[in-house]
């Protein structure tokens, strides 16, 4: 997490640096600072909270200077306050580091430096670095070897940018397993952890690879490997004329709600980029279309690659994982590959079952997620064929999987996921139609039938946003509850889990989802008057037992609500509240029932004062295990 970012050239740092920050403050906002050189003098100014607070700051002592680098945190090591919010100093006070990311071996070298005298102010493992850079910055006089000497002392995965007032017309930068884009303008240069802060100022940019070091000048970069050998790459010119990272509210109260708006949009972009027509094969060749450079997006698993598969596993968190689990489902329903779904994080420290008959899919909103990328990384190193699911084809992610498909959403810029989680599951719906499409599993009538019902999906959409008044409305009866339980089953389970964890997420108020045929099985235990069940009830296979849970339910005097669709009688007569949407085929309910519990949430939290958009102690990309 956090966010790292740099500037170099001939205007003011300052506004620069809290520009480009405010593209990073998903990353986390605990706290954040800037380091800039003010006539020759290394300057901190730092905040506790949102980066609102450190603007007043900046605005109040206006440092003057053209160089500088900046942060916004997401807390691990030590709680958020001044003294923990980066840039770090050495000793010495002269040279600053940015971080993101851990050094896993932090207390062993802090050990080493405090008895080498080295006095800490911070209880980050941050600290270590400017002071193993002040050690041998001392003994050479050089800033890429003492840098190059300290990343040999680390052990972690992390991106840093360093000043000092020595070297005044340098910022340094390093990654190592993180992400990190150097943009170029014309006497300018541009530093940050995503490449979005990045591009509002310049079309020229540079990804860090792995293990590098960057020497950042006016309009200008030398990139060095840790040992210290110059690496020859060229930055690439990017298109950034296609509004894709315009960060605009548009006259929503929040980004959130202008994100579930989007999703009808969202979705006729994806679908339309992949599946033209319902006689049209998917075809997942089409280069990505969203202004990214040099990266593109395809699926190239043949027939005969398809029919090794005997096995699809999926790994991904939060959001991403649910849109992993309704993926099984769909993708056993059409190709009948057996398909395991796994919280990335739970892959680690364990021998994973996966070879060159599994493929793997990871599926991550930012690409960047550490408990995936490791996940899908162990996966490859076993033999199993890649594929990534990302909304961001310059991510991390995207160099490390064979097989990838871009979900066509624009920058998600509220923290909770709400058009990326439909687009995901959008693209597993394509990507089931194009496994079954080449193993022959579904006759090609069905095939052509299912595209059409797919490609209906944004109208459909479009008809439960515009209930979003009726929505408000009913989900505020229930704003009280001291616990909502939600169950769903089959495919709609997995609408469950994400329904529980949008209302967790956005108003405070703790939820659990299960599948319906399981609270009988002891979550039942937890209901009362304050404690509401939410049931998705859509017609079809499970829709009679879903009924039946909703029933044990209301026995024990819980507040009912559904979300079901138009014209459910029994919806009507067994529940307090009805939800409802337009009628929709079980299978592709998903794409549906999740938007009444989106907004839901929404309504919840914003009644109750809550942060919608950046809810406490959360940030939108996690990179770190
Ligand atoms: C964090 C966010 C979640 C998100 C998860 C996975 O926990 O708060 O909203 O679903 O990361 O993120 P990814 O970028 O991998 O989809």
């Amino acid at each position: 997490m956090c966010g790292i970012v740099g500037y170099l050239g001939f205007s003011q740092a300052a506004p620069v640096l809290l520009s480009s920050l405010r593209c990073l403050e998903y990353r986390g906002y605990d706290s954040a600072g800037v380091a800039v050189i003010e006539n020759g003098q290394l300057a901190v100014l730092k905040a506790t909270g949102k980066l609102s607070n450190l603007e007043v700051l900046l605005a109040e002592q206006k440092p003057q200077s053209t160089i500088g680098i900046g942060h916004t945190r997401w807390a691990t090591h030590g709680v958020p306050n001044n003294n923990n919010a980066h840039p770090h100093l050495d000793c010495t006070g002269t040279l600053a580091i940015v971080h993101n990311g851990i050094i896993e071996n932090y207390q062993t070298l802090r050990s080493e430096l405090t008895g080498r005298g080295h006095l800490f102010k911070s209880d980050t493992d941050t600290e270590v670095v400017a002071h193993l850079i002040e050690d041998q910055l001392k003994q050479t006089g050089d800033m890429l070897t003492s840098i190059r000497h300290a990343v040999s002392r680390l052990e972690g995965a992390y991106a840093l940018g360093v000043v000092s007032q020595r070297f005044p017309e340098t910022i340094y930068a390093v990654n190592h397993r993180y992400s990190l884009t150097v943009g170029l303008g014309d006497n300018e240069s541009y530093l940050a952890s995503d490449s979005v802060a990045v591009r509002q100022y310049t079309n020229r940019i540079l990804r860090l690879e792995q293990s590098e070091i960057a020497e950042i000048g006016q309009g200008v970069v030398k990139l060095y490997s840790f040992d210290g050998i110059a690496v020859d790459r060229q930055p690439v010119v990017v298109d950034t004329s296609t509004g894709a990272f315009v960060i605009d509210k548009a006259g929503y109260k929040h980004f959130l709600l202008k994100e579930m708006h989007e999703q009808p949009t969202v979705m006729r972009q994806t679908l339309g980029k992949y599946l033209k027509h319902p006689n049209a094969p998917v075809d997942f060749s089409v280069g990505n279309a969203s202004s990214i450079g040099s990266e593109s997006c395809a699926v190239n698993l043949t027939a005969e690659d398809l029919s090794g598969v005997h096995r699809i596993l999926v790994v991904a968190c939060g959001t991403a994982y649910h849109a992993g689990l309704v993926g099984k489902y769909i993708i056993e329903s059409l190709c009948g590959i057996p398909t395991e779904v796994e919280v990335a994080s739970e892959m680690r420290g364990r021998d994973l079952l996966v070879n060159q008959h599994t493929l793997t899919i990871a599926v991550s909103q930012s690409g960047e997620t550490a408990d995936t990328l490791s996940a899908i990384t162990e996966a490859a190193s076993k033999g199993s064929l890649t594929l990534g699911i990302t909304n961001r084809p310059d991510s991390h992610l995207c160099h490390i999987t064979s097989n990838l498909i871009v979900t066509e959403c624009g920058i998600e810029v509220s923290v909770a996921a709400t058009k990326t989680f439909t687009a995901q599951c959008a693209c597993f719906y394509l990507l089931a139609l194009y496994i079954a499409e080449r193993i022959g599993s579904v006759s090609p009538e069905r095939l052509s039938q299912l595209k059409g019902e797919l490609l209906a999906i944004p109208i459909l959409q479009e008809q439960v946003l515009s209930r979003e008044n009726e929505i408000k409305q009913k989900s505020l009866r229930h704003a009280g509850a001291r616990d909502v339980v939600f169950v769903g089953r089959g495919v709609n389970y997995p609408i469950a889990l994400e329904g529980a964890l949008k209302l967790k997420e956005l108003s405070y108020i703790h939820a659990s989802g299960y599948a319906a045929g399981e609270l009988k099985h002891g979550p039942i235990a937890v209901l009362d008057r304050d404690v509401p069940v939410i049931s998705i009830l859509v017609p079809g296979a499970l829709y009679e037992k879903t009924l039946s849970n909703a029933q044990e339910a209301r026995a024990r005097n819980a507040q009912m609500i559904a979300v079901a669709v138009d014209g459910d009688d029994n919806a009507q007569k067994t529940f307090d509240t009805v939800l409802s949407i337009p009628p929709v085929d079980e299978f592709f309910s998903p794409l549906l029932t999740v938007i009444p519990l989106q907004l839901l949430s929404y309504f919840i939290a914003d009644h109750l004062g809550r942060d919608v958009d950046q809810p406490r102690n959360l940030a939108k990309s996690v990179t770190v295990e």
